[in-house]
C-alpha cells in the first residue's frame, strides 16, 4: 500500500485515525486510542506548538493508513523526553514506514532545538510480535528499554471497603495540593528511570488537565502529620481509556512516598476507586507497567489484576549533537 499525500493532523481526522488504530491494535498491540474521542484528546494533549509535528498519511482511495507524531514528554534531569509514535496499516509498504521514521527523527531535533536542549532522548513503542519494526528501530540505534504489561482487573459488584491506616485522610485532587502532588509524583517516581518527572509546566496535562481525566476515579491521601514539609502521602490519577469496548478506566499513575509504603495505601486507593468506578459504571480498571517494577506487579498481582495480551516493548535512544552528527 502506497501513501499519496501526508498532511498535518486535526481533530477532524480523529475518527479515520481511530479507525487506523483499531485495525493496528488487532493485529500489534501498542496501546493506542480505539475511539474517536479519545483520538481527539490525544490531539488536544499535544498542545498547540506541537500540532504540526503530526503527519497523516492518505492512500489513493483517500483512507488514512498511516500516522506520525513527534511528543515533548517534559524535561527530567535536563533531559528532554520525546515520545516518537508510529502507525501504519498493515499493508504500508517499508520505504514509507522508513521515510515517516526520518521525518519524525527531524521532527524531534527540532523540537529539542526549539526548547533550547542540547540533550534529548527519543521514547518509542513496538509490539512484541513486530520482529521488522524493532529490527529497523535497532539499526537506526534504539535499544529495547523495557517491556510494559498491560493489566486489567474486572470491577466487582461489591468492592472491598478501603482501609486507611491511622492518620491518614483520603481527598479528591484538589487544586490546592496541585504543586504538592506534583511533588510527590516525582519523588514516589524517583527510582523508576522509565516513568516520566513532569516539571511545572507539562504537569498539567500529564494529570488534571489531561483531557481525560477521571475526577471522581482519582485521589490522594493526605497524612496529618508528617515527616516531610509535603503533606500528600500516595496519589492515584486516572483516566477514561476508550481502548476496549468494555467502559474501563485507566490507572494512569499511582505512587505511594517512600516512608508511607508497604501501609496498605496503594491497596486503600485502588479500592476506593473500584467503588467510584461501581458507582460510575465502570467495569474494568486498566494500567501499564514496567515488567522490572516487581513492587507494583506484587501489589497488582495481590489485587486481582491479569495481564490483558496488550503489552509491548519500549525502545529508546539518545538525541544529542554528537549523535546528529554521525552518519
Ligand atoms: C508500588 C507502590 C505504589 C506500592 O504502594 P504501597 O502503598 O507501598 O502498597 P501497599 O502497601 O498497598 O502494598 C500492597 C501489597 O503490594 C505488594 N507490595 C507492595 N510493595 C512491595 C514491595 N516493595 N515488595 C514486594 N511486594 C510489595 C505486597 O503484596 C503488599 O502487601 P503486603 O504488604 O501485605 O505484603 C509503591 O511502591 C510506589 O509508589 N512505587 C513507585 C511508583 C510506582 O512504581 N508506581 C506504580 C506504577 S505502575
Amino acid at each position: 500500500m502506497r501513501i499519496t499525500g501526508w498532511s498535518r493532523a486535526t481533530a477532524a481526522e480523529a475518527a479515520p485515525l481511530a479507525a487506523l488504530f483499531r485495525r493496528i491494535e488487532a493485529v500489534a498491540p501498542v496501546g493506542l486510542e480505539q475511539r474517536a474521542e479519545d483520538v481527539r484528546n490525544r490531539l488536544a494533549t499535544l498542545g498547540p506548538d506541537n500540532a504540526g509535528r503530526t503527519r497523516v498519511g492518505r492512500d489513493d482511495t483517500d483512507t488514512v493508513a498511516a500516522y506520525g507524531e513527534v511528543a515533548d514528554m517534559g524535561t527530567a534531569d535536563d533531559v528532554l523526553r520525546i515520545r516518537l509514535t508510529s502507525a501504519f496499516h498493515p499493508e504500508v509498504a517499508d520505504d514509507v514506514r522508513s521515510e515517516l521514521h526520518h521525518w519524525l527523527i527531524d521532527q524531534a531535533r527540532q523540537l529539542r532545538d526549539d526548547r533550547g536542549s542540547v540533550k534529548a532522548v527519543l521514547g518509542t513503542r513496538c509490539a512484541e510480535n513486530d520482529r521488522a519494526g524493532r529490527e529497523r528501530l535497532i539499526s537506526d540505534g534504539f535499544a529495547v528499554v523495557r517491556h510494559q504489561r498491560d493489566l486489567v482487573l474486572a470491577v466487582p459488584d461489591s468492592p472491598p471497603a478501603p482501609v486507611l491506616p491511622p492518620g491518614l485522610v483520603l481527598t479528591p485532587v484538589d487544586e490546592r495540593y496541585d504543586e504538592l502532588a506534583r511533588l510527590a509524583h516525582n519523588e514516589a517516581y524517583a527510582d523508576s528511570s522509565a516513568a516520566l518527572r513532569p516539571d511545572r509546566r507539562t504537569w498539567p496535562q500529564h494529570a488534571t488537565a489531561h483531557p481525560g481525566f477521571l475526577p471522581d476515579l482519582s485521589c490522594l491521601l493526605l497524612a496529618e502529620t508528617q515527616p516531610s514539609d509535603n503533606p500528600v502521602a500516595a496519589f492515584l490519577f486516572a483516566l477514561t481509556d476508550g481502548s476496549t469496548d468494555t467502559p474501563t478506566a485507566l490507572l494512569h499513575c499511582l505512587g505511594t512516598r517512600a516512608p508511607w509504603r508497604r501501609g496498605g495505601l496503594a491497596t486503600a486507593m485502588i479500592s476506593h476507586v473500584l467503588h467510584q468506578a461501581h458507582s460510575a459504571g465502570i467495569r474494568q480498571l486498566r494500567l501499564e507497567v514496567t515488567d522490572s517494577n516487581h513492587q507494583a506487579l506484587a501489589l497488582y498481582r495481590k489485587l486481582g489484576f491479569v495481564e490483558s495480551g496488550r503489552g509491548f516493548a519500549v525502545l529508546m535512544r539518545q538525541l544529542t549533537p554528537e549523535a546528529d552528527e554521525q552518519p
